[in-house]
């Protein structure tokens, strides 16, 4: 279970998988509700709960949250930009009974770092905060999003994360929702620069084998297979917001007409059984030609619905990332362009928009 305590967050990222308009922090759960929800989501099955945001530090009371969610038997991770958090807050939080954290890192140097996040100094206080988790006895995860800006730094960023002793290091080409994809020309990297970052993953696999876990997400725009997104549809995640609507994935609020129950009305058994949202895609009957017929049809359960809404603009289709997508070749010429536009300016939140990062989306065949 994603839980994202606050839309609050210090940083800016152009790639922020958060919904455009977000949430007031009037409209937050409180710790206590949240105390019900983990209850009731250990009682579903749950097994981990990702604390989430925005940045969760931006809340007062995130130990009494993270308190709630050990008590409820949920193994916790704090995912965190490190800004409004230090080695003493850290500590209390593992008293509290923070499991892990996973760390936000935008690229190699503090110049490049700060002006991805739209903070200065940001990326010293990451550093900071890194190299504390271990003496905590917390386990620590590096993800980076990658990029046009920082997709040549692939192996330094792995070589730094080794470094602060992480764990596990996820690398993760940016996903085009919200405000990915308003930035996606300043963010699209060229067919080259994929090519050669694949390599150098193989390379940096080789040079470090089992001594640390590395994951590699791909871009859908120059793939031929879509993944299997969030593990098939109301499958195994579910992703509580700050105000408690319980959506199938991060991204789902942009698909129009579906109805999200929200966890002041519902238990949250109740909402993952038989909501609306969560029935909407689950399974295969939902699906059409080609992927109802097709093989791959239970392993990436027809790829992106929030994809295929955003790229197709019917969250039914097949996403636009299978090669079998009547518009497949158009996105791969899309993001060509986009890559080619030399682009370098972002959209940040909070601040105007430049009417050149905004861009028309959706695919036409
Ligand atoms: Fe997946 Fe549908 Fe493409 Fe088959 S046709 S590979 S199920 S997206
Ligand atoms: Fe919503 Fe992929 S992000 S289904």
């Amino acid at each position: 279970m994603l839980a994202e305590l606050t839309h609050r967050c210090p940083l800016a990222c152009p790639y922020c998988s958060n919904p455009l308009a977000l949430e007031e922090r009037a409209n937050e759960l409180t710790a206590a509700t949240w105390s019900r929800v983990f209850r009731e989501a250990a009682a579903l099955g749950v097994l981990q709960v990702h604390l989430s945001g925005g940045e969760p530090a931006a809340r007062r009371d995130l130990e009494a949250i993270v308190s709630a969610a050990h008590d409820a038997g949920l193994y916790t991770n704090l995912i965190t930009s490190a800004v409004g958090l230090d080695g003493e807050r850290l500590a209390r939080l593992r008293a509290a009974g923070l499991d892990h954290v996973q760390l936000s890192l935008q690229d190699v140097t503090a110049d490049s770092a700060d002006r991805i996040a739209g903070y200065a100094g940001a990326h010293e206080r990451k550093l900071t905060l890194a190299r504390s988790a271990p003496d905590l006895g917390l386990a620590l995860t590096v993800n980076v999003v990658i990029h046009r800006a920082n997709i040549s730094n692939v192996s330094a960023l792995v070589d730094l994360a080794v470094a602060l002793g992480a764990g596990r290091i996820e690398i993760a080409h940016a996903q085009y929702y919200g405000w990915a994809l308003r930035n996606r020309l300043a963010l699209m990297p060229t067919r080259d620069q994929v090519a050669h970052a694949m390599q150098e993953m193989e390379d940096i696999r080789a040079r470090f084998g089992q001594r640390i876990a590395i994951d590699m997400v791909v871009p859908d725009y120059y793939a031929r297979q879509p993944k299997a997104c969030m593990g098939g549809w109301g499958r195994r995640s579910l992703n509580v917001t700050p105000s408690g609507r319980v959506l199938p994935c991060h991204a789902a609020e942009t698909i129009p007409g579906l109805d999200f129950w929200s966890v002041h009305e519902h238990a949250l058994a109740d909402i993952w059984q038989s909501s609306p949202a969560f029935q909407a895609f689950r399974g295969t009957t939902w699906m059409r030609e080609p992927c109802r017929s097709c093989v791959m049809r239970e392993v990436d359960f027809g790829g992106c619905r929030c994809q295929a809404m955003a790229l197709a603009g019917d969250p039914t289709a097949t996403d636009p990332a299978c090669e079998l997508s009547p518009v497949h070749a158009l996105l791969g010429e899309l993001a060509e362009q986009d890559a080619a536009s030399g682009e370098t300016d972002y959209a940040y939140r909070g601040r105007p928009t430049r009417r050149r990062n905004e861009q028309k989306v959706t695919l036409r065949h």
